[in-house]
């Protein structure tokens, strides 16, 4: 098995481009962001206590992602890899996921990391709030607190990847295609 992970700042395009890469390379792909949207919908205990994190612009527990992942992991099949859209995003995630393909004696392939400067992060992030609703999409605030947790929290993952020689990563900026395509022309190597 596969394992990517699609790495970069809130709004950068992840979720824009996961669609495309997981039809041409055969992939589950895995947003745990998605996933915890579903529990908020359906009203769980863990979509309660998701919500008042996500609605602050705060990251949910490392153990409660990792439970996820490993649940899709165990049930998933009929593919060649798993794309992980925003996942890990701490140093303790990465290390939790190190550990959980260990116990099958794998490991993750590469890391695709989309990378755009901070003012296209909120212009793209305005952008979609006016199409989909998102509730961490809806005040300046919340994206600037995202943000803030992205730089402190998760960017240090950048070095933690780049030690084992599984760092690469992309320009996000410029249109979808050409974005997709630079995408492609990396993932095509692996
Ligand atoms: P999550 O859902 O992962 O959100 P995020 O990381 O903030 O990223 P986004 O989904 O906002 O951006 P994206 O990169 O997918 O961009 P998109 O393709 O939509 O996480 C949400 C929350 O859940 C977190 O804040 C946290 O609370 C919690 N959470 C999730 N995972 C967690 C974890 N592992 N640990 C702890 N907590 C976790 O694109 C954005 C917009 O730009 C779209 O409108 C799109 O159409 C547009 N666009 C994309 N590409 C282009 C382009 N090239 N040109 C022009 N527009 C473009
Ligand atoms: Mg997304």
């Amino acid at each position: 098995m596969k394992y990517y992970v699609l790495f970069g700042p809130p709004g950068a395009g992840k979720g824009t481009q996961a669609k495309e890469m997981v039809e041409k390379y055969n992939l589950h792909h895995i947003s745990t962001g998605a996933l915890l949207r579903k529990e908020i919908a359906a009203g769980s205990e863990l979509g309660i206590l998701a919500k008042g994190l996500i609605e602050k612009g705060c990251l949910v527990p490392d153990e409660v992602v990792e439970g996820m992942i490993e649940n899709e992991f165990r049930t998933v099949s009929g593919v060649e890899g798993f794309l992980l859209d925003g996942f890990p995003r701490t140093l303790p995630q990465a290390e939790a996921l190190d550990r959980i393909l260990a116990k099958t004696s794998e490991e993750v392939t590469a890391t695709v990391s989309i990378m755009i400067p901070d003012e296209m992060i909120m212009e793209r992030i305005k952008g979609r709030a006016l199409k989909e609703g998102r509730a961490d999409d809806a005040s300046e605030e919340v994206i600037n607190t995202r943000i803030v947790t992205y730089h402190n929290q998760t960017e240090p993952l950048i070095e933690y990847y780049t030690d084992k020689g599984k760092y690469n990563e992309i320009d996000g900026t410029g249109t979808i295609e050409e974005v997709r395509d630079r995408i492609f022309d990396l993932m095509d190597k692996f």
